[in-house]
């Protein structure tokens, strides 16, 4: 991620602050329509983890700028997912429902630009947390 794109993610990450709580019903809502089977992992009442989600990106986000000081908690939070049953592959499928809140909570502030700032994000961060909970894949040689 170059510096200009992290400012497009604090910026519009910013935009979505007052409607935090909306948002992250948002972004359940959609990620059990496009995966139902997920939301068996989850507790019944949202309201906690709702919260918890929020209040991580927030940290994530302010820490784009400084990412190596945010990799220790990213890699502890990524181990205890293994617990929760997530695999590998559904990273893909919230990082699907997150750019979607995103554009729902954004309106006309979601640009291409923006788009694409977030997709290097939740990459970057969704990489490296598979890669401390699964392994590293192996190169192909
Ligand atoms: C970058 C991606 C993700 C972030 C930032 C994130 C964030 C969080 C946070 C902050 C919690 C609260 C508990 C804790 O801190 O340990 C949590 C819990 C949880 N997450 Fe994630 N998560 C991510 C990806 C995923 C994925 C891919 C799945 C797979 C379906 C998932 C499923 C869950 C479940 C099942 C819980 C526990 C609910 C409970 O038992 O209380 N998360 N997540």
């Amino acid at each position: 991620m170059n510096p200009s794109q992290i400012k497009l993610v604090q910026e519009s990450f910013a935009k979505v602050a007052p409607i935090s709580e909306q948002a992250a019903v948002i972004f359940y809502d959609r990620l059990f329509e496009v995966a139902p089977a997920v939301r068996a992992m989850f507790p019944d009442d949202m309201k906690e983890q709702r919260k918890n989600l929020m209040a991580t990106l927030a940290v994530v986000v302010n820490g784009l700028s400084n990412f190596e000081s945010i990799l220790p908690a990213a890699s502890a939070l990524a181990k205890r997912h293994v617990n929760y049953g997530a695999k590998a592959e559904h990273y893909p499928v919230v990082g699907g429902a997150l750019l979607w809140t995103l554009e729902k909570g954004l309106g006309g502030a979601w640009t291409p630009e923006v788009a694409s700032a977030w997709t290097a994000a939740y990459g970057t961060l969704s990489g490296f947390m598979i890669s401390e909970a699964y392994g590293k894949p192996q190169a192909a040689e």
